[in-house]
């Protein structure tokens, strides 16, 4: 079966470009053979032939496999320190021309989140974020800009009522947010990283890689900072080695290069 799974990573990455050996193995196995089994296969060379051949399996294997939850303001107490201290520091540092990157940014919540805490500081024309994912279908969601009434709970209310258009059941973000944030493929594992920044967003997806990758990813965004800027990171994440990279911890989920 390990013989099997390492066939199965080889093709995975071909296929996709995923590199399976950067995330953690136990859980992500786990996740694959539940969604194998749940299309009916039981074994490994006989999905990767599904997924040659069928695009929409092919999509829904990308899908499953980046696990895209996501929602509005994600750890609300997180984005009150963004935008009572954070923001304001970056503003006296660098001026209002910020370069903000949000990596791994999923169905658009996380950077549109960026566009109104910034909006509380800057005028709108003056924000811009570049957001990334691995996933296509992602980012195609994300430009939609549609969202369930629970993904907005953390949206405070006067933004939510100004950006928001209730459709349904679903909730439509203004056009003028969406003006703000230019999303792109990228790859966290592989693409080359945008340089310069200011702010980094990245958050609940290195969780689920190896220790090795995370580290190698760390290093990537202090290289992407400019000295005096800021990585923020998800809730539940840590960087251990912090100072060995070169960050300063402002608290738990910021990170500075000095
Ligand atoms: C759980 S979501 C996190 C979304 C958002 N940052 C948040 O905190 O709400 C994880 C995202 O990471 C993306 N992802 C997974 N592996 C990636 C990689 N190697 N490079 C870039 N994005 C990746 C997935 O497609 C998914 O959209």
């Amino acid at each position: 079966m390990q013989y099997d799974y390492e066939y199965f990573k080889k093709a995975v990455y071909d296929l996709t470009s995923i590199d399976l050996n950067a995330y953690k193995e136990q859980q992500m196995k786990r996740r694959i053979d539940t969604l194998i089994h749940k299309n009916g296969i039981s074994a490994y060379d006989k999905y990767v032939q599904l997924l040659k051949t069928d695009q929409s399996r092919f999509e829904e294997f990308v899908n499953y496999l980046t696990i895209n939850v996501s929602e509005f303001y994600r750890n609300p107490d997180q984005w009150q320190l963004l935008d009572k201290e954070v923001i304001p520091e970056l503003i006296s540092k660098f001026g209002r021309n910020l370069k903000i990157w949000s990596a791994a940014c999923s169905t658009g919540d996380e950077p549109y989140s960026l566009v109104m805490a910034l909006s509380r500081h800057l005028p709108l024309q003056q924000i811009k974020i570049l957001a990334t994912d691995i996933d296509k279908q992602v980012i195609a969601k994300a430009k939609v800009g549609l969202y369930a009434e629970k993904s907005l709970a953390g949206v405070p209310g006067d933004l939510k009522q100004k950006y928001f258009t209730k459709i349904g059941p679903s909730y439509q973000i203004s056009q003028e947010i969406k003006d703000r944030v230019e999303f792109r493929e990228h790859n966290l594992l592989k693409d080359t990283y945008p340089s310069d920044c200011h702010l980094i967003v990245c958050r609940n997806v290195l969780i689920y890689f190896t220790e090795e990758a995370k580290e190698e990813i760390y290093r990537k965004f202090e290289h992407s900072l400019k000295a005096g800027g800021i990585l923020f990171i998800g809730s539940t994440e840590q960087i251990i080695t912090y100072r060995e990279i070169g960050y300063e911890r402002k608290n738990s989920f910021f990170y500075l290069k000095p």
